[in-house]
C-alpha cells in the first residue's frame, strides 16, 4: 500500500450549522472535518495539531482495527496522554478494513462539539452503483454547548436537544425569537437525482444519544455494508441506526420526477429523550426546484430497539455452541456518588488522562489500578486462532439501550434479547449472526459478543452515548499484554509521563 498523509487542525470556533450561533470545535475551520480518503491497504499518516486554547485532545479513528498498533488508536487514558494546546501528535496505521467510518475526538464530550468527520476506505466492489454520494452523518444537536449540558446529564436524565442534523445541516425557525444568536440561514440536506441512476450513501450515526430510522419518501434502500463489513445485500424501506454504526446503502433513483423527504427519523421509543421532529434533507429530481416536498412516508415506525438483522458476506465464525471458550460476563449497573455513575461488575471506568494504562504497561506498572475497570484476557497459546466471548448484561432495571461499542476488533453478534443470560451457549447464533464494531444491548436484557483474539493491545468498551461514557459505563480490555509491542520509533512517547498535560483536562 501506499502512504496517505493528511493534517488536521483541531480550533475553536464558532458554527450555525441550523442557522443558531454558537461556539463548536472544528478539524480545519469546518463541521464536520474533512473527509479522509485511502485504499485498503494503504498507511495513514495523519498530523493532528491541537490549536485549542485550554483543550487537550486525542483523536480516534473509529472502528478502525489498528492492528498492532494500539498506541494510535487515540484514547486519552488507554493509549496515549491528551495532546496538549500547541502539540502535534502523528498518527500512523494501517487500512486493513474498507467500507465507511467516522474519526472523532474522544477527548470527553468533544466530538458532541463538532469534532468529527468521515473516513472512506476504498475496496474491492461488492456492489455496483453510479456515483458515490459520500458520507450522510445523522446527528443531533443542542444550541448548548454540550459542556454545558453535562451539569445536567451527570445527574442521571438526558437533557433534551434542540434539533437534529443531516450531513451537519438543518433549518431552525428563528421567527419571533428574539435571542440574538438565532440568525437563521440554515439549509436542509439537499441531493440531486437522475432518474434511473443508483446511488451510494454511507449513512453514519455520529449523535450524543439518538437512534435513528433512515429512510428515503418512495425509494428503497439496498444496505451493501454495515460498520466496515461487507454484508449479504439486502433491501428494505428504512434501516434503523444506532450511536457509531454505519450502514453503506445503494438507493436507485426509481422516479421520474418530484422532490422527496430523506429521513433521519429519530426514534424516541429507543433514546431516553424526545427531541424535535424535522430532522430531514430532501431528494429532487429537478435541480432547479426550489419547492418543500409533499411526499408522505410509508414506513412502518421501528418498535424494537435491537439492531438490523443481516448476515456477514464472509461468514467466517468458526464457533460452534458445543465448543464455546470461556465466556466473560459482565454485569452492568448504576450508583450515585456525587453525580449519576454507570458500573460494570461494581465498577465504573474513570480514565485517569494523566496516567494512561497503556504508558503503566511499558513502565512496567502494574495495569490493574483498582479504581478503573480493567479486564485482562491472555490467550493460552500463541498459534491457535482463539476466541473471547463477552456478555454484558444489563441488570439496572432502567429499561434503556446502549450502544455498545469495542475497539481494536468487530465482532459477531451471538446474543441481542431481553432476560437474563443463563451463563450458557444455549441462546447464541452461531449461524452467520451479523459481524461490526458497535451492538446494542437491549434494556434490561444481555449482548453476547465474539471476536478472535489476535490484536494484543489496551482497548476500550464503552456505550457510545456520550453521556453514559463519561458517567463510566466503559471497561477497558487488556488484550495478550505480554505481547503488546510498540515501535521504538514510537517508545518515548509512550514512556513519558502525562503530567505536562494536567493542566488541559477540562472540568467535568
Ligand atoms: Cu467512536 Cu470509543 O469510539
Amino acid at each position: 500500500g501506499k502512504t496517505v498523509e493528511y493534517w488536521l487542525s483541531v480550533e475553536e470556533g464558532s458554527c450555525a450549522p441550523d442557522g443558531y450561533t454558537r461556539t463548536c470545535m472544528t478539524f480545519n475551520g469546518t463541521v464536520p472535518g474533512p473527509t479522509l480518503i485511502a485504499d485498503w491497504g494503504d498507511n495513514l499518516v495523519i498530523h493532528v495539531t491541537n490549536n485549542m486554547q485550554t483543550n487537550g485532545t486525542s483523536i480516534h479513528w473509529h472502528g478502525l482495527r489498528q492492528l498492532g498498533t494500539t498506541e494510535y488508536d487515540g484514547v486519552p487514558g488507554v493509549s496515549q496522554c491528551p495532546i496538549a494546546p500547541g502539540d502535534t501528535m502523528t498518527y500512523k496505521f494501517r487500512v486493513t478494513q474498507y467500507g465507511s467510518t467516522w474519526y472523532h475526538s474522544h477527548f470527553s464530550l468533544q466530538y458532541a462539539e463538532g469534532l468529527f468527520g468521515g473516513m472512506i476506505l476504498n475496496g474491492p466492489a461488492t456492489a455496483d452503483y453510479d456515483e458515490d454520494l459520500g458520507t450522510l452523518f445523522l446527528q443531533d444537536w443542542s444550541h448548548i454547548e454540550a459542556f454545558t449540558l453535562w451539569n445536567t446529564a451527570k445527574l442521571g436524565a438526558p437533557p433534551t436537544l434542540d434539533t437534529g442534523l443531516i450531513n451537519g445541516t438543518n433549518t431552525f425557525d428563528c421567527s419571533g425569537s428574539t435571542d440574538s444568536n438565532c440568525v437563521g440561514g440554515g439549509k436542509k440536506f439537499e441531493t440531486v437525482f437522475e432518474s434511473g441512476k443508483k446511488y451510494r450513501f454511507r449513512v453514519i450515526n455520529i449523535a450524543i444519544e439518538g437512534v435513528f430510522q433512515f429512510s428515503i419518501d418512495g425509494h428503497t434502500l439496498t444496505v451493501i455494508g454495515t460498520d466496515l463489513v461487507p454484508i449479504v445485500p439486502y433491501t428494505t424501506d428504512s434501516v434503523q441506526i444506532a450511536i457509531g454504526q454505519r450502514y453503506d446503502i445503494i438507493v436507485e433513483a426509481n422516479a421520474a420526477s418530484g422532490d422527496y423527504w430523506l429521513r433521519g427519523g429519530w426514534v424516541t421509543t429507543c433514546a431516553t429523550n424526545s427531541n424535535p421532529d424535522g430532522m430531514t434533507g430532501i431528494v429532487r429530481y429537478d435541480a432547479s426546484s426550489t419547492s418543500d416536498p409533499t411526499s408522505t412516508s410509508t414506513v412502518t415506525a421501528s418498535t424494537s430497539c435491537s439492531d438490523e438483522p443481516y448476515a456477514s458476506l464472509v461468514p467466517h465464525l468458526s464457533l460452534d455452541v458445543g465448543n464455546m471458550p470461556t465466556i466473560t460476563s459482565e454485569d452492568l449497573s448504576f450508583t450515585f456518588d456525587s453525580y449519576f455513575k454507570w458500573t460494570i461488575n461494581s465498577s465504573s471506568l474513570l480514565l485517569d488522562w494523566a496516567e494512561p494504562t497503556l504508558m503503566k504497561v511499558f513502565n512496567g506498572d502494574s495495569i490493574f489500578p483498582t479504581e478503573y475497570n480493567v479486564v485482562a484476557v491472555q490467550p493460552s497459546s500463541s498459534t491457535a486462532t482463539e476466541w473471547a466471548v463477552l456478555v454484558i448484561q444489563d441488570t439496572t432495571g432502567l429499561g434503556l439501550n446502549h450502544p455498545i461499542h469495542l475497539h481494536g476488533h468487530d465482532f459477531w453478534v451471538l446474543a441481542q434479547t431481553t432476560g437474563m443470560f443463563d451463563g450458557t451457549a444455549s441462546s447464541f447464533n452461531t449461524a452467520n449472526p451479523p459481524r461490526r464494531d458497535v451492538a446494542t444491548l437491549p434494556g434490561n436484557g444481555y449482548l453476547a459478543l465474539a471476536f478472535q483474539l489476535d490484536n494484543p493491545g489496551a482497548w476500550l468498551v464503552h456505550c457510545h452515548i456520550a453521556w453514559h461514557a463519561s458517567q463510566g459505563l466503559s471497561l477497558e480490555f487488556v488484550e495478550s499484554e505480554s505481547s503488546i509491542s510498540v515501535d521504538s520509533a514510537d517508545q518515548t512517547v509512550f514512556t513519558n509521563t502525562c503530567n505536562t498535560w494536567n493542566s488541559y483536562i477540562p472540568t467535568e
